[in-house]
């Protein structure tokens, strides 16, 4: 059966596109955010909205505009719907999908190509042309449902792996409207972002935004790497000119509202699961790691190290608990189903061989918990126990060093591969790979003095007040609309006008890349 990558052949959309229009292309217009999980107020949206969804919720909330991805329903048969939702100053376009779409974008290319790729994770890959063409299929889906509702002067920002070629498919349709792309999760080494399917055409995908922001200085020079690779060149003050297109792109890492969860941990002192987990503890000392049970996050690797903790410190047993919270994730994916067992046995197995009947070293929780005992438990807890194998920003490490009381404050025990490792240069860092060394990092916090305990915790906390998720949003929306020369096809381009390379460009009409790739 033939897969193809949809083509870029559209007509421009709607009277918004004509060039005589006033307020084209200029910046100042609605801010418009695209987001594969839209947290809908109102809970018509999807149930399981996460890090990315709690830090662009504020932003909007604050500005206005519209927020748009999809429902988290799909249909079988007829065609999805996109509906509206208006809570104050904030319009909700969520759009269903079908089933089989789903399946090929989001549990295929999206969670079988780009999440294991770009976390490192190449032995996690499950690659299909099926996937791949439905990635591409429904981003030019989600682009044609979103024509319908974008202004002349709407700035548009579009939110993580799911949707890198949006830009293009719009720039297709002949939008010529700021457009910027944040990736939350990392971009890897050129050499292994290759390794994707279809590396090219995502690589141009990119190429399609005005500015495109990374998590880290790190994601940000791969990304430099592979353009250059491509044959695209760095000019001056972080622009690129690459697939006949001069954009931006840099590191923006991303922030929490970090006196609002300060508060949301004091109240949580007093909610009723933190309390009953206090006196459940008898004195122990609690250590934390709150997860989406996801292979990115280090899970076996922490359980192991705990497990070397209460081996080579016999001293620690009954004294300690390690309580691990972690919601079930993605469970349609087959690496994620088999993770579910792996971790559930070797809890079961950490706990047989070290358990008495009276102490459980792990407590292993599958649900989610709510906002306000999480922050307490957070607070409660001697150690935050983050050792991602590779993650984006991880916003797990900052909510703990937020809860925190200031004075006497838990120890904050951190993966050098999380992107928060750039900010929280005070937390006890770790190679988590190495369960002896973090099995050492964990002593040292339990058995660390309150002096330096503050110490750290209160370097931590001025990055914290500083890098809040408001001033992210400022410093990603005031770069994107600050400079005018940007989206401007590179000298020598094809001279039209599309942001497309020549093989994406509707203007052009060439024999499009993805023919290439039909099975
Ligand atoms: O950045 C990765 C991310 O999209 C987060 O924003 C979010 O918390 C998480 O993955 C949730 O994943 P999913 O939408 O697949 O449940």
């Amino acid at each position: 059966m033939a897969v193809a990558i949809p083509s870029l052949d559209h007509e421009p959309v709607g009277s918004a596109l004509r060039p005589d229009r006033p307020g084209l292309d200029k910046a100042g217009g609605r801010l418009v955010v695209v987001s594969n999980r839209v947290p809908v107020p109102s809970g018509a949206g999807s149930p399981n909205a996460g890090g990315l969804a709690v830090a662009l919720d504020a932003a909007l909330k604050q500005r206005g505009g519209l927020w748009f991805g999809w429902s988290g329903n799909t249909v079988d048969g007829r065609e999805p719907e996109t509906e509206s939702h208006e809570f104050a100053n904030v319009s909700y376009a969520v759009t269903d999908l079908a089933q089989r779409d789903l399946d090929d974008y989001y549990h295929g290319f999206a969670n079988r190509a780009l999440w294991p790729v770009c976390h490192y994770r190449l032995d996690m890959t499950g690659f299909n042309r099926r996937n791949t063409a439905g990635y591409f299929r429904v981003n030019e889906f989600f682009a044609r449902r979103l024509a319908q509702l974008i202004r002349p002067d709407d700035v548009i920002w579009i939110h993580d792996y799911h949707f890198i070629p949006l830009a293009s498919y719009l720039r297709g349709m002949g939008f010529t409207n700021r457009m910027g792309f944040f990736l939350h999760i990392p971009w890897p080494p050129a050499d292994l972002a290759a390794v994707l399917p279809a590396y090219d055409l995502i690589l141009r995908g990119f190429s399609s935004y005005d500015l495109v922001g990374f998590q880290t200085p790190l994601d940000a020079e791969n990304f430099a790497n592979a353009i250059a690779r491509g044959g695209g060149r760095a000019l001056d003050n972080g622009c690129y000119e690459a697939h006949g297109r001069r954009f931006r792109a840099g590191a923006f890492p991303i922030g929490i509202d970090t006196q609002g969860f300060r508060r949301l941990a004091e109240q949580g002192e007093r909610n009723a699961v933190v309390r009953r987990t206090a006196a459940s503890l008898e004195g122990k000392q609690l250590i934390i790691g709150v997860d989406r049970l996801d292979y990115s996050k280090g899970i076996g690797e922490r359980i192991d190290a705990f497990s070397c903790l209460i081996e080579n410190n016999p001293a620690l047993r009954n004294r300690v608990t390690f309580l691990q919270i972690t919601p079930k994730s993605r469970s349609e994916v087959p690496e994620y189903a088999h993770l579910q067992r792996e971790v559930a046995e070797q809890i079961g197995e950490t706990n047989g061989r070290y358990g008495d009947v009276d102490w459980t070293p792990i407590r292993y929780i599958n649900k989610p918990i709510g906002h306000t005992a999480l922050a307490g438990l957070y607070r409660l807890a001697r150690v935050g126990l983050v050792t991602p194998l590779r993650d984006g920003m991880n916003l797990v490490a900052k909510e703990y060093v937020a809860a925190q009381a200031s004075a006497d404050p838990g120890v904050l025990v951190l993966s050098r591969f999380a992107g928060a490792a750039y900010e929280l240069e005070t937390a006890l860092l770790v190679n988590p790979y190495d369960s002896d060394a973090t099995a050492a990092a964990i002593k040292r916090a339990l058995e660390m003095p309150l002096d330096e305990r503050k110490e750290r915790w209160s370097a931590m906390m001025r990055r914290l007040e500083t890098n809040t998720v408001d001033r992210w949003c400022d410093a990603f929306l005031g770069t994107l609309v600050a400079a005018d020369h940007q989206g401007m096809p590179a000298p020598g381009g094809d001279g039209e006008d599309d942001g497309l390379s020549p093989e994406l460009s509707t203007g052009v009409r060439r024999q499009p890349l993805w023919g290439a790739i039909k099975n």
